[in-house]
């Protein structure tokens, strides 16, 4: 399997991208549900601590992704879908990075303003450049919400779509992004 993506299928740098990150990303969202919902105290705070944690490895992880994006492009869209499913499928994509841009720089402006710390992987802590705020804070934490139950909805579609591929159309869209041809 080569590195770099070819014109018809993702390479491995870009499947092992993928996938790392959809775990993380779909563990930070049953985790940041199950958090919220726990009584102040322990172990929510440690919880917090572990999504804040994984939160800025996905926004690391979104960087490496998007510069390798660049010097290696994605493969064509298969020529058996339309126009306008070919549009829908960038625009669902383009929602996907812009989300996984978004949720880090709330969740990071929301820990800012409420004078928190966060911590990477224990390694260090990432400087806090805004003094504690509480309306700032309630409004990027409601921003943060309502940004991960919009990612919820649009990776309800972004999965269906895969299997829709996979099942119904039966082409290599899934496959291409798996361990396939
Ligand atoms: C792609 C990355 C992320 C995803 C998918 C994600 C997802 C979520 C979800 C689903 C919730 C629960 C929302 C609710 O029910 O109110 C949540 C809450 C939260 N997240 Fe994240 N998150 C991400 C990154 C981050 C980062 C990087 C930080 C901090 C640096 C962070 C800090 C928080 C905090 C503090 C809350 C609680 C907000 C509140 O108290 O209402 N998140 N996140
Ligand atoms: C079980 C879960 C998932 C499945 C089955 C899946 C499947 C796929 C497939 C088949 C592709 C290739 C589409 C194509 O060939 O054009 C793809 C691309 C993509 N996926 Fe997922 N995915 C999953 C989870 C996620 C998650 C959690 C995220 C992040 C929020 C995500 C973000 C993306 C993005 C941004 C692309 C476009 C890659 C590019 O061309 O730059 N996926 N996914």
């Amino acid at each position: 399997m080569s590195l770099r993506n070819t014109h018809n299928t993702y390479g491995a740098v870009a499947k092992l991208l993928h996938w790392v990150m959809a775990m993380m990303i779909l563990g930070l969202i049953c985790l940041g549900l199950y958090m919220t919902s726990e009584p102040d105290g322990d172990p929510k705070w440690a919880l917090y601590d572990l999504h804040k944690t994984i939160g800025s490895g996905v926004f690391v992880l979104l960087v490496v992704r998007v510069v390798w994006r660049k010097i290696s492009p994605p493969p064509g869209m298969p020529v058996t879908m339309g126009r306008l499913e070919q549009l829908a499928a960038h625009a669902g994509h383009a929602m996907l990075y812009l989300m996984m841009l978004a949720l880090p720089v709330t969740g990071y402006l929301d820990s800012s303003y409420g004078g928190y710390h966060l911590s990477f992987f224990g390694l260090f802590d990432v400087p806090m450049i805004f003094d504690k705020d509480e309306v700032l804070l309630e409004f990027y934490a409601a921003t943060h919400s309502y940004i991960a139950y919009g990612l919820i909805a649009v990776l309800a579609a972004h999965i269906g779509a895969a299997l829709k591929h996979h099942f119904i159309t039966k082409d290599d869209v899934l496959r291409r992004m798996t361990v396939g041809r």
